[in-house]
């Protein structure tokens, strides 16, 4: 049979909608991603935190300040209480031109929330965030893909990839379930550089990589192609720099403006 990398290189190009559409909509809540959807992306991006009593939810940061009306860590907090907050009103007074009524009070959302919401019709890129903080987010995460039968039998049939920074919360969801694809997200602060050796042990377990399109070069794409890996760079919000990464053989981009990504695709 076909690798798991043939079967998705023989795929389309991704377009993944970064914590939803959240050029145009709060971060993370259903009003994102219904918007990400609607602009023909892929995939809806969801970020995971867990909280106190051990549920997953959509969320970028450990702390639910920037996003919320409230203040604290999500590890410190039960599902109950992060229910209570608002996670819109600081995007309406973030951005006042566009600003919409209907983002005030808005919730956060659990995964399965996400889920039920959107059902096996979509495709979600959750990333495993914070894994140290929070012990057994990678069993409760392929409890939840198992329970709503998401994770499919080979890497094609699957309507999850799943990305983390963290080598080893990838390692142990690849232990746990082999079947899901898997993208190791690498954080460079200088211009990327990255070994053959480093790409073949990735290759081990990860069907590709993703990092800041700001670092990397044509080189740099090519030589990660090179070794069959799929690379999606993040976080690409204007129309020329799409260009450029798709010139470049980039095999998908996360875009806070998936019509941006749609127009250019069509053109091409
Ligand atoms: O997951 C890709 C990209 O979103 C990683 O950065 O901080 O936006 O999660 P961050
Ligand atoms: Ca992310």
């Amino acid at each position: 049979g076909k690798s798991k990398e043939a079967e998705f290189n023989s795929n389309r190009f991704l377009s993944i909608a970064h914590r939803g559409a959240s050029g145009h909509a709060p971060e993370h809540t259903l009003a994102a991603y219904k918007l990400g959807e609607g602009m023909q992306a892929d995939y809806i991006e969801v970020d995971l935190q867990m909280t106190k009593d051990g549920v997953l939810i959509a969320m970028h940061d450990e702390k639910v300040n920037r996003t919320t009306d409230g203040s604290g860590y999500v590890k410190d907090m039960t599902l109950a209480e992060i229910k209570k907050l608002d996670a819109g009103s600081w995007f309406n007074r973030a951005y006042p031109e566009k600003a919409q009524p209907e983002f005030e009070g808005l919730q956060v959302s659990t995964l399965e929330e996400v889920i039920e919401t959107f059902g096996k019709g979509s495709r979600y890129y959750i990333e495993t965030k914070a894994p140290s903080v929070y012990p057994g987010m990678e069993q409760e995460l392929v409890r939840i893909l198992e329970k709503h039968k998401l994770t499919g039998q080979n890497a094609q049939s699957s309507k999850v990839l799943v990305q983390s920074f963290s080598q080893e919360s990838l390692l142990t969801m690849h232990d746990l379930k082999p079947e899901i694809p898997l993208v190791q997200l690498i954080s460079y602060s200088k211009p990327a550089v990255i070994s053959d050796l480093e790409l073949e042990h990735i290759k081990e377990y990860a069907i590709g990589v993703g990092m800041s399109h700001t670092k990397i070069d044509r080189s740099y794409v090519e030589q990660v192609r090179h070794h069959g890996l799929l690379i999606h760079p993040y976080t690409v919000n204007e129309r020329a720099d799409m260009e450029r990464l798709i010139d470049w053989g980039v095999t998908g981009i996360f875009t806070n403006y998936p019509e941006v990504l749609e127009a250019v695709l069509k053109k091409k």
